[in-house]
């Protein structure tokens, strides 16, 4: 059977492949295509969450998740992390009022070498339920608004989707700007399991509870910040005092869905406090960083969910055209 994510992006197929040529297959390098083709190419950046400041902290695990993972990180040893907190856009020099949804990826360093990352955003699901709907979402963007595609037929597209992303949508119009990266609660959105030391898995998901309670700002205050706020009053508090997090662990329970991140959870889902996040000071990124989800260890599993597997390849993609450039 033919790609289908290529089907939707014949575009990206321009020159032309004659009859002799081998088939393109490679989603992931379409996906990273699409969202360059959002606000162009930045070269250095990151394909998304393309602005970003890096900060060196520490996690002082709670020892309450120990008894459902043999996880290194969520037992009770102190783990060194690497934080890097950003802004959703394409678009490096877009301003921080302008970037819908903030993110924080943390990069866990484990005792005995290895890392594990879990990366979080400010709404609590994803727009899109498949990598096949992500991107017909953003094709359907791009198209539209390079005139390639008429209003009509974007919005039956849109239309397609809307009951996936419907939630996503209104969770993004709910929000408002962030007094700090370090007083939003991010979450994970995926599912995961946690995997006992008798091999026993249990679904759940992770947020990012911040100590300094969830602040935001008015429009008109946001407006009179700086473009790059977020980053400087970060700088500033970290100069007086550190900003800290709670790792909140979801227990799942039977037909919670654990394959679709457009899906929250009942709200009354027993939780477990795993740990606590001290962000220290900001450093400068370390070389080679790629928060990439699906790096975990002995003691958690990736759900079945399609686009936690999809972010893999993208991530890799997104890295090594960036890494290539200066
Ligand atoms: C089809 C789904 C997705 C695609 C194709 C995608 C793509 C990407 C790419 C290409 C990057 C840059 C990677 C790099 O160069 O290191 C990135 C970064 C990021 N993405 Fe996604 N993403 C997806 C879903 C999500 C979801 C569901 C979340 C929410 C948790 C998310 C949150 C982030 C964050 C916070 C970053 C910045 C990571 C960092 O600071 O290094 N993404 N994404």
């Amino acid at each position: 059977m033919s790609n289908p994510l290529r089907l939707l992006s014949p575009d990206s197929q321009a020159g032309g492949a004659g009859e002799s040529d081998p088939i393109h297959f490679d989603p992931a390098a379409d996906a990273v295509d699409e969202l360059e083709s959002v606000s162009g190419v930045h070269a250095g950046y990151r394909r998304a969450h393309a602005r970003g400041i890096c900060c060196r902290a520490s996690f002082l695990p709670s020892g309450k998740a120990a008894a459902f993972t043999t996880a290194p990180h969520l037992q009770e040893r102190e783990i060194k992390a690497i934080v890097r907190f950003s802004g959703s856009s394409t678009d490096p020099g877009l301003a921080d009022l302008l970037s819908p949804a903030k993110g924080m990826a943390v990069q866990f360093l484990l005792p005995e070498g290895g890392r594990t990352n879990l990366v979080g955003v400010t709404v609590p699901v994803f727009f899109a339920r498949t990598p096949q709907s992500f991107m017909e979402m953003l094709t359907t963007l791009n198209r539209t608004r390079a005139g390639r595609m008429s209003k009509s037929e974007a919005l039956k597209n849109f239309a397609r989707h809307f009951g996936e992303s419907r939630q996503s949508l209104l969770a993004l119009k709910r929000l408002k700007p962030p007094v700090s990266y370090a007083a939003n609660l991010y979450y994970c959105i995926h599912a995961y399991l946690l995997v006992d030391d008798e091999g026993r898995r249990r679904p759940v998901k992770f947020e990012w509870i911040p100590d300094a309670g969830v602040q935001t700002l008015s429009i008109h205050e946001a407006a009179a910040q700086p473009d790059d706020y977020l980053e400087s009053e970060l700088r500033t508090r970290l100069g007086e005092q550190p900003a800290s997090f709670r790792l909140s662990i979801v227990l799942g329970e039977e037909g919670d869905p654990t394959d679709d991140p457009t899906k929250r959870w009942p709200s009354d889902r027993r939780r477990i406090d795993a740990g606590r996040l001290v962000v220290l000071e900001p450093v400068d990124e370390p070389a080679g960083l790629v928060m990439d989800p699906t790096v975990i260890p002995d003691g958690v599993a990736l759900s079945d969910d399609p686009i936690l597997r999809f972010r893999r390849d993208t991530y890799a993609e997104s890295f090594k055209r960036r890494s290539a450039e200066h």
